[in-house]
């Protein structure tokens, strides 16, 4: 496998189990040493055991995302490790099945704290350390315009050492969004919500973090078999007295491509989106999800 991320430190969140573990070790193999910022402090060591028996350095950081403060002391406590964060995935999510009218206030606060407010200031976090490594003629330059438009000025063009330095990315943020954030979901409300809001603040911090090189791109998963679907398997084993797997052939059946997603198929395409080959690509929301959805 390629060396894409060597040297690179990736922040993978909620990587204890499923699609978030998948992406660790995807990173691992190629290269970057890894943080498991993840609630379930256990998981999040076996993981870390996991990337570090590919050769590369782990950190096991139990955190709970919907924690602003924790966000920020885990910046400085990865920099104090590590010296520098790379690459950001925000991973980590919640989902319980539950019918519209049934959702209760403390189950939307906590869905929407985890999914949309933890991921938003992960980000703040993240970015604000991201923006201090960069190069500091980019920094004091942030944004090409400024640059191009005191050339056109005559006031001052950009040197050849400047304009190396302009190119190129100096920061990765890839968001976990969901089919769910493209279309309503009556058994999932607010879930969906959250993943529609991941769309839009990915935008918004690709506008915001454009001029310092920092992208920002989300993936919309479809069906990835993991703890969080074999929960809502059971869930709604429970709701309607659908049999075990049910629900999950049924979601299946509709997709084009005749499966479910492998946790590969999405490392695969959030590895992309890291590397070199998506420098010129932020804001998008790319669906992994066997043509389930097509906007
Ligand atoms: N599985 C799917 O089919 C699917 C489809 C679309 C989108 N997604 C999204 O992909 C991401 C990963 O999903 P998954 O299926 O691997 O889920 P999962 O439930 O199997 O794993 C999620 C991980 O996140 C951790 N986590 C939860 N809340 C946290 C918090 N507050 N702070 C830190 N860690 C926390 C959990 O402990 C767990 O290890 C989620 O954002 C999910 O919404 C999944």
């Amino acid at each position: 496998m390629t060396q894409r991320f060597s040297g690179k430190v990736a922040i993978v969140t909620g990587a204890g189990q499923g699609i978030g573990k998948g992406v660790a070790l995807r990173l691992a193999r190629e290269g970057a040493d890894v943080v498991v910022a993840e609630y379930n402090p256990d998981t999040a060591r076996a993981t870390a055991v996991e990337v570090e028996a590919l050769g590369r350095r782990a950190v096991a950081y139990p955190i709970d995302v919907a924690d602003v403060a924790a966000l920020q002391q885990m910046v400085e406590d990865v920099v104090a490790e590590f010296g520098h964060i790379d690459i950001l995935i925000n991973n980590a999510g919640v989902l319980r099945t539950q019918p519209m009218l049934e959702l209760s206030e403390a189950d939307w606060d906590r869905t929407i704290s985890v999914n949309q407010k933890g991921m938003f200031f992960a980000i703040q976090a993240v970015a604000a350390q991201m923006i201090r490594q960069l190069p500091a003629v980019l920094r004091e330059h942030a944004g090409l315009a400024d640059v191009v438009a005191a050339d056109l000025a005559g006031e001052r063009g950009p040197s050849e050492e400047e304009l190396a330095n302009l190119a190129g990315s100096y920061g990765k943020i890839v968001n976990f969004s969901s089919i769910a954030g493209r279309r309503g979901r009556p058994l999932a409300a607010d879930y969906a919500a959250s993943k529609a809001a991941v769309i839009s603040i990915t935008q918004s911090a690709a506008l915001a973090l454009a001029p310092y090189r920092i992208n920002v791109n989300a993936v919309c998963p479809g069906i990835v078999i993991t703890p969080m679907w074999e929960q809502i398997d059971r869930d709604r084993g429970r709701l309607f007295g659908a049999k075990e797997g049910e629900a999950v052939r049924a979601f299946v059946n509709q997709v084009p491509l005749k499966r479910a997603a492998t946790e590969e198929d999405i490392a695969g395409a959030v590895a992309f989106l890291c590397s070199t080959d998506a420098d010129y690509i932020t804001g998008q929301a790319l669906n992994v999800d066997g043509g389930f959805e097509m906007n």
